[in-house]
C-alpha cells in the first residue's frame, strides 16, 4: 500500500509526481469526415498501409513489434498488431457512435498526480472508550462493586461493542476532492489500480443544469430550485450542483473521463454500477459501451424510486442502474434471491394446495384473489413432466390405474425408474390426461432476483432521508452483495450522504468514498460514526471479514426456511435420488446476538496538501507546470472579477472593485478597492490550486502588503493550515496589517467544465470556533482534568472587524481532539448538538452507559479529559455549509 501521508508532513512531498495523461481511442473519435481536422483520415490511411504491409507477411500476418501511429505532437494515438487488428480498427472507424461538442478535441487529458493527505481519524469505538469513565461499571467500581462485572481490567464496552477489523490494518477512507483527481491519486500515487472490486457511482443525472443541490447540512427541503431562487438566497453554497457550461456536452465529457479512471481501478473480476434517470440512460449507456466495451455490458436494472412523476403520459416511477464488468469473462457474481411469495414474482404458478389431511386440489378463485392460504397446508405447482422433442425410448407410464404418455412431440423429463421413484415419494398428480410433478413451494422457497426491482420505493421519506439526492440503501446493498465478498474493496466517487460507505460498512466490505463537497461529507461522517449494525458471525474471527460470513440452514417452528442456506429440491434430484442442491442467501448471514457493531475506524482525507509558496524560492513545485500555475492565477483573477462579492456570513458581504494584478509583486496576487470602504486599496493573495495555505505564505504576503501600504489582506484559498489560520487572526498585531481568510468553494477547481457560478456563492469567509477551555477542580493526587465548552462560532466582518455569532448548540457538529499532534485531527469526542444522532448507540448501550455520556455528545460541554503527550488540544467545528474550522490551544492556555 502506498504511502498515505498525514497532513502536515508536506515538505516531503514538495516534488510532485508528473500529471498522468489519459488517452481515448481515436478510432472512436466523433468525426467520420476523412478530411476533418482531427486525425481520422491519417489514421485510416495508416491502417491501410498496415494492411498492405501485414498482407505481405506469412500467416497469421502479424508484425514482430506493433506498429505505432502518432499525431503531429508526437502523442501515441494508436497501435496495430497485424492484419486482423488493422481490419478491425478500420471497421470501427465507420461504426456509429455518440458524438458531442468537444469530444473530437479531447483525445487526451491530463490530471495532476497528488498525494492524499489524512486530515482526520475517527473511530466510534475510541469515542465510546474515551467516555468509559461514565460507564455504569466505572461508577460501580468507584463504589467498590467491581466483582459484579467479571474482569475489571477489561472495559465493559469490549464485551458488547465491536467493529470489524481488517488485516493489514486497513482503514476505510472518506476523501474530499474532485473524483477525477482523487481516482488518479489512487491509481498513480498509491498504485490501487486493479484492486477495487466494485464501483458504485451516482453522478448528477445531467438534467436541469444549474439546479439541484443541498446547500446546508440541516436543510433538506431544497429540491429543484431554479437559478432565480438561488439569487434570493445568496447564503447558499453549492454543495451539490449540476452546473455545466455546455450542458449535456460538458456532462458527457465529465462522466466519460471519470468512467475511464474508474475502469482502471477495477479488479479484473470487478464491476461498476452507474445510477441514472431515464433522461440520460441512453447516452450514459453509450459512454459505458465506449469505455468498458459493449461486450462487458451485464445488465440494466430498473428500480422503483419515490412515487410517480406527474405526467400527462405514463408516470415515470423508475431510475436505472447500468452494470458493466471490467471483464465479463472473469466477473465475480453472487446470485441474489427473493423469498417466494405465492402469487408474486417467481411464484405465480403455485396454484395448488395440499391440505393438512393430504387432500390435494387447485386453489379456488377466491383463495387466489387474496392468497389467503391456511397455515397448515402446503402450496405447490403442478409442474410439467415432459419436455419438447420426441424420444424413441419413451414408454407409457402406468400410475394410479391410469396410463400416461407425453402428448404430441414431447418426451418424459425423467426415466421410468425416475417416475417410479417420484410415485414412491408421492410426488405425482394427474391433471386430466396429463401426469404432473408436485413441486412444493418449500422445495425451493426463493427465486432469483431479476433486473426489475419494484420493492425499492422510498416510503415516508422527509425526515428520514439524510440527503436530498439520497439512494435507498437497499438498492446499493444488492449491488454490493451481488458483486463482492466480505473484505473486498468498494469505491463510490459520488459519496453524497455516504450510502455506499454505510452499506459497505454494514456488510463488512472495505470502502473508499469521494465527494467534492463538504456538506455531503459532513453528513456521511455523522452517518457512519453513529451507525450501529448487526454483528454477522465470521467464519474465522482471527482473519476478519475476508474469511467470509457464516451461513446456516435453519427452519422456524412453522418449518419455514429462515437461515442463510435454503434447499433447492428439483424434479431431477428427487427422481435420481440425488442430494438436493442448496442456495446460499448472501444477504442472510448468521447474526451473533448481544453484540452491537459499530463502524470501524475511518479517516477523512483530501488532496489538499502541500502549502506551496507561490513564486519566490519555493517555486520548484511548479517545475512540471509553471504555465498551468499561471493560468490558474489568471483564472482565479477572472473569477474574482466576475464574482467580486465575498460572503462573510450573517448576511455581511464585501464587494471588491477595480481588481487587477499588482505591479511588481512578489507574493500578492491582486489588488482591489472595497466598495463603500476605505480610499486605499486592499491586497489579495490566492492560495495554491491543490494545496493548503501555509503560515509562511500568509506571513510573506502580509509583510509585502504592509510594506506597500495596503489597508487589508484577503487570503483566498481552498484550504488552510491551522497555524496559517491563527496568523491571519493575529496578522494585525504580528505583521501590522489586518487579514481575513476567505474560503473559496472547491467547485472552482473543476475548471472550465463548470459554468461560472452565481457570483455571490463563490467565496465565503469562515470564522473561528469560540471555545472555553478550562481546568477542572482537582482532588489531591488526581491527574489534572480539562473540559471544553463550545460557545459558538464567530464570523468576522473584516470591514468593521465586528464578529457575528452562531451559538454553540446551533452548530451541526463539533469535534474535540484531546491530544492534537499538530498534523492529523483525532476525533476523541464528537458532538452533534441538539440531535438524536447518537440515539442508536445510546439504545444499544443502555445497559452499560450512563445517560450523561449521551448528554455530552448531544451538547456543548465535553466530557472531562486528561491532557496528552502533545500538550495541546484542537477543536473543530463543522458549520452549516460543511466548512471545517479548527482552533488549537495549548494546555497551558486552559483557564
Ligand atoms: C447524486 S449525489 C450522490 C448521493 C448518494 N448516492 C447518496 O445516497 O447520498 C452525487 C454526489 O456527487 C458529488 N459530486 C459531483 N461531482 C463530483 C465530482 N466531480 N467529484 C466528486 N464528487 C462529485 C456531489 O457533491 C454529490 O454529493
Amino acid at each position: 500500500m502506498a504511502l498515505r501521508p498525514e497532513v502536515g508532513t508536506q515538505p516531503q512531498f514538495r516534488k510532485r509526481k508528473p500529471p498522468a495523461t489519459y488517452r481515448y481511442d481515436s478510432s472512436l473519435s466523433p468525426s467520420l469526415e476523412w478530411d476533418g481536422k482531427n486525425s481520422v483520415r491519417e489514421l485510416g490511411e495508416w491502417l491501410l498501409v498496415c494492411i498492405e504491409d501485414a498482407a505481405k507477411l506469412p500467416p497469421p500476418h502479424e508484425f514482430a513489434e506493433p506498429s505505432v501511429f502518432r499525431d503531429e505532437a508526437g502523442h501515441r494515438v494508436a497501435e496495430c498488431r497485424g492484419l486482423r487488428d488493422a481490419v478491425d480498427q478500420l471497421k470501427r472507424l465507420g461504426r456509429p457512435f455518440l458524438n458531442w461538442a468537444g469530444k473530437a478535441e479531447r483525445l487526451s487529458f491530463e490530471v495532476p498526480t497528488l498525494p492524499l493527505f489524512v486530515h482526520e481519524r475517527l473511530s466510534t469505538m475510541a469515542i465510546v472508550e474515551t467516555l468509559k469513565a461514565h460507564t455504569k461499571q466505572a461508577r460501580d467500581a468507584q463504589l467498590g462493586m467491581f466483582e459484579l462485572f467479571g474482569d475489571p481490567q477489561r472495559p465493559i464496552t469490549d464485551q458488547v461493542l465491536k467493529a470489524y477489523e481488517y488485516r493489514d490494518e486497513w482503514v476505510n477512507r472518506m476523501i474530499l476532492g474532485d473524483s477525477l483527481v482523487v481516482m488518479n491519486s489512487l491509481l498513480h500515487y498509491e498504485g490501487l489500480g486493479g484492486q477495487v472490486q466494485m464501483i458504485y457511482i451516482d453522478p448528477p443525472y445531467g438534467v436541469k443544469f444549474g439546479v439541484n443541490f443541498q446547500p446546508l447540512v440541516r436543510k433538506r427541503d431544497v429540491a429543484h430550485n431554479d437559478d432565480a431562487d438561488m439569487t434570493r438566497e445568496p447564503e447558499m453554497v453549492k454543495a451539490y450542483r449540476d452546473t455545466w457550461e455546455l450542458g449535456l456536452h460538458s456532462y458527457l465529457t465529465y462522466l466519460r473521463d471519470r468512467l475511464l479512471l474508474a475502469r482502471d481501478l477495477l479488479h479484473q473480476s470487478g464491476s461498476i454500477f452507474v445510477q441514472i434517470s431515464d433522461d440520460n440512460v441512453h447516452t450514459v449507456r453509450d459512454l459505458l459501451d465506449e469505455v468498458f466495451g459493449p461486450e462487458n455490458f451485464c445488465q440494466i436494472i430498473s428500480f422503483r424510486k419515490t412515487g410517480g412523476q406527474s405526467s400527462s403520459l405514463l408516470a415515470s416511477i423508475s431510475d436505472y442502474l447500468l452494470m458493466y464488468a471490467r471483464d465479463k469473462d472473469h466477473l465475480k457474481y453472487r446470485q441474489l434471491f427473493l423469498e417466494k411469495v405465492p402469487g408474486q414474482e417467481g411464484a405465480t404458478n403455485y396454484t395448488w394446495i395440499e391440505e393438512q389431511n393430504g387432500n390435494r386440489r387447485a386453489l379456488t378463485a377466491e383463495e387466489k384473489r387474496h392468497w389467503a392460504i391456511p397455515a397448515s397446508s402446503k402450496i405447490f405447482q403442478a409442474y410439467p413432466l415432459f419436455s419438447e422433442g420426441k424420444s424413441p425410448t419413451d414408454a407409457p407410464f402406468v400410475w394410479n390405474g391410469g396410463t400416461y404418455e407425453p402428448a404430441g412431440n414431447n418426451h418424459w423429463k425423467t426415466t421410468a425408474q425416475g417416475l417410479a421413484r417420484l410415485t414412491a415419494l408421492d410426488r405425482l398428480i394427474a391433471q386430466g390426461e396429463t401426469l404432473r410433478f408436485i413441486n412444493y413451494l418449500s422445495d425451493y422457497p426463493v427465486t432469483p432476483l431479476t433486473n426489475n426491482w419494484s420493492d425499492t420505493q422510498i416510503s415516508g421519506y422527509g425526515d428520514k432521508k439524510p440527503y436530498v439526492v439520497w439512494t435507498l440503501p437497499k438498492v446499493i446493498v444488492r449491488c454490493v452483495l451481488m458483486t463482492t465478498d466480505p473484505g473486498d474493496l468498494v469505491l463510490d466517487p459520488t459519496c453524497g450522504s455516504g450510502t455506499t460507505a454505510y452499506v459497505a460498512e454494514q456488510w463488512g466490505r472495505r470502502w473508499i468514498t469521494i465527494d467534492t463537497s463538504r456538506v455531503p461529507l459532513a453528513l456521511a461522517r455523522q452517518r457512519i460514526l453513529t451507525a450501529t449494525f448487526p454483528y454477522y458471525a465470521l467464519k474465522d474471527e482471527t482473519r476478519g471479514p475476508s474469511s467470509g460470513f457464516l451461513y446456516l440452514r435453519k427452519q422456524n417452528r412453522k418449518g419455514e426456511e429462515v437461515g442463510g442456506i435454503v434447499p433447492h429440491i428439483t424434479l431431477g434430484s428427487l427422481a435420481h435420488d440425488e442430494p438436493a442442491e442448496q442456495e446460499v442467501l448472501v444477504d442472510r448471514p448468521e447474526v451473533t446476538e448481544g453484540i452491537t457493531r459499530v463502524a470501524g475506524p475511518f479517516c477523512v482525507e483530501a488532496t489538499i496538501p502541500t502549502p506551496v509558496d507561490w513564486d519566490g524560492e519555493g517555486g520548484s513545485e511548479h517545475d512540471d507546470g509553471a504555465d498551468d500555475y499561471g493560468s490558474y492565477l489568471d483564472r482565479m483573477l477572472d473569477v474574482l472579477r466576475r464574482a467580486p462579492v465575498l460572503q462573510l456570513g450573517g448576511g455581511n458581504t464585501v464587494t471588491l472593485k477595480n481588481i487587477r494584478p499588482p505591479a511588481k509583486s512578489l507574493e500578492l496576487s491582486a489588488e482591489a478597492m472595497v466598495e463603500n470602504g476605505s480610499e486605499h486599496p486592499v491586497a489579495v493573495v490566492f492560495g495554491p490550486e491543490n494545496g493548503a495555505v501555509s503560515e509562511r505564505s500568509v506571513y510573506e504576503a502580509g509583510r509585502e502588503a504592509y510594506a506597500k501600504s495596503y489597508v487589508h489582506l484577503y487570503v483566498i484559498g481552498f484550504a488552510i493550515q491551522p497555524n496559517a489560520r491563527r496568523l491571519i487572526e493575529e496578522c494585525e498585531s504580528a505583521v501590522g496589517i489586518p487579514a481575513t481568510w476567505v474560503a473559496a468553494t472547491p467547485d472552482l477547481m473543476m475548471g472550465d467544465l463548470l459554468k461560472t457560478m452565481r457570483s455571490s456563492q463563490i467565496f465565503s469567509v469562515c470564522g473561528l470556533p469560540d471555545i472555553r477551555f478550562k481546568k477542572l477542580p482537582q482532588a489531591a493526587g488526581d491527574p489534572v482534568q480539562y473540559e471544553v465548552t463550545m460557545r459558538g462560532l464567530d464570523v468576522f466582518d473584516p470591514i468593521t472587524m465586528t464578529p457575528s455569532h452562531i451559538r454553540g448548540d446551533d452548530v451541526p457538529a463539533w469535534l474535540l481532539d484531546t491530544d492534537y499532534n499538530g498534523l492529523v485531527f483525532h476525533g476523541s469526542q464528537v458532538f452533534f448538538p441538539r440531535t438524536g444522532a447518537w440515539d442508536n448507540l445510546k439504545k444499544a448501550l443502555k445497559a452499560t452507559h450512563d445517560e450523561s455520556v449521551w448528554e455530552h455528545l448531544a451538547g456543548t460541554v465535553s466530557a472531562p479529559f486528561e491532557g496528552g503527550l502533545h500538550g495541546q488540544i484542537a477543536v473543530k467545528v463543522i458549520d452549516d455549509r460543511g466548512n471545517e474550522l479548527i482552533v488549537v490551544k495549548s494546555l497551558a492556555e486552559a483557564e
